[in-house]
């Protein structure tokens, strides 16, 4: 190891260490801070094929559609890693996504499960971190246009997660995989898990976007706050897959 490799150890150790505090001021539940570590260490482990699942997807994307963010790529590695444990490559799944912004995360997981099919629910608003930054301007259109290729596989519900879940009547256990990325203000995620959960099939598989963002300054009011409150509801209900950036529940 050199000086310079030596040097980047502390930023990173503080790093880590803010994180787990975090996690403790959000309450996180043992076995999911346990999760952590492996998904981290995984991640270490497999920096390779980490980095080459992220730009094969960014690359892919790129051609399937136009995307002005990108903030779905990096999570490749883990949901690739999801879609082999359960076979869905060659399996009808259905999937639920609440949040899906200009579609990249619904782009990449129709192309990448050729028998998928998506009800994709957003209010094509933008979120609280949206407001007045212009970006979620031209969001549904864009959207259509990076979708269009799998349009017999996709539904689109127009609205807040909150009426989606109280006017739409879908029996219990209606989807595989379920992907929550709305809003992330604490109170709304702990509502979209609490009513998505029972749609989800047994061994079927929820991740949450954004565990570890600070973007409200209050902790409790972010999305680890509500994620690890949710565990701690479900205790006994799940196995946990990975937790990191996102936080992946396989229902039991
Ligand atoms: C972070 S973006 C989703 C990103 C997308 N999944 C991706 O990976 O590219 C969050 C989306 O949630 C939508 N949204 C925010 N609050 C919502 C709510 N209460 N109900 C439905 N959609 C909401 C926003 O309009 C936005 O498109």
């Amino acid at each position: 190891m050199n000086m310079t490799q030596l040097a980047a150890i502390g930023p990173k150790l503080r790093h880590e260490f803010k994180i787990v505090y975090y996690l403790y001021k959000t309450d996180v539940p043992f076995g999911a801070y346990a999760a952590y570590v492996r998904t981290r260490l995984r991640k270490l482990i497999h920096y390779r094929e980490f980095t080459r699942a992220r730009s094969a997807a960014a690359a892919r994307l790129n051609q399937l559609g136009s995307f002005t963010t990108d903030w779905f790529s990096a999570h490749t590695f883990e949901w690739n890693r999801v879609f082999a444990r359960k076979q869905w490559r060659d399996r009808p799944v259905a999937a639920l996504e609440i949040g899906s912004w200009e579609g990249r995360s619904s782009a990449y997981l129709l192309d990448t499960l050729p028998q998928a099919s998506l009800l994709a629910v957003d209010t094509w608003e933008g979120s609280d971190e949206h407001a007045d930054t212009g970006m979620a301007t031209g969001i549904e259109a864009r959207f259509d246009a990076n979708t269009r290729a799998f349009a017999s596989r996709l539904k689109k519900y127009k609205g807040r997660s909150f009426s989606f879940f109280a006017t739409q009547t879908l029996p219990s256990a209606s989807f595989d995989f379920i992907y929550i990325d709305a809003s992330h203000y604490a109170d709304d995620v702990l509502c979209d898990a609490l009513k998505a959960f029972p749609l989800l099939k047994p061994g079927g598989v929820m991740i949450f976007d954004d565990y570890l963002w600070q973007w409200y300054p209050e902790p409790r009011h972010n999305p680890a706050a509500a994620v690890n409150a949710f565990l701690r509801l479900k205790r006994g209900e799940y196995r946990l897959l990975a937790a990191g950036d996102q936080m992946i529940v396989e229902k039991r």
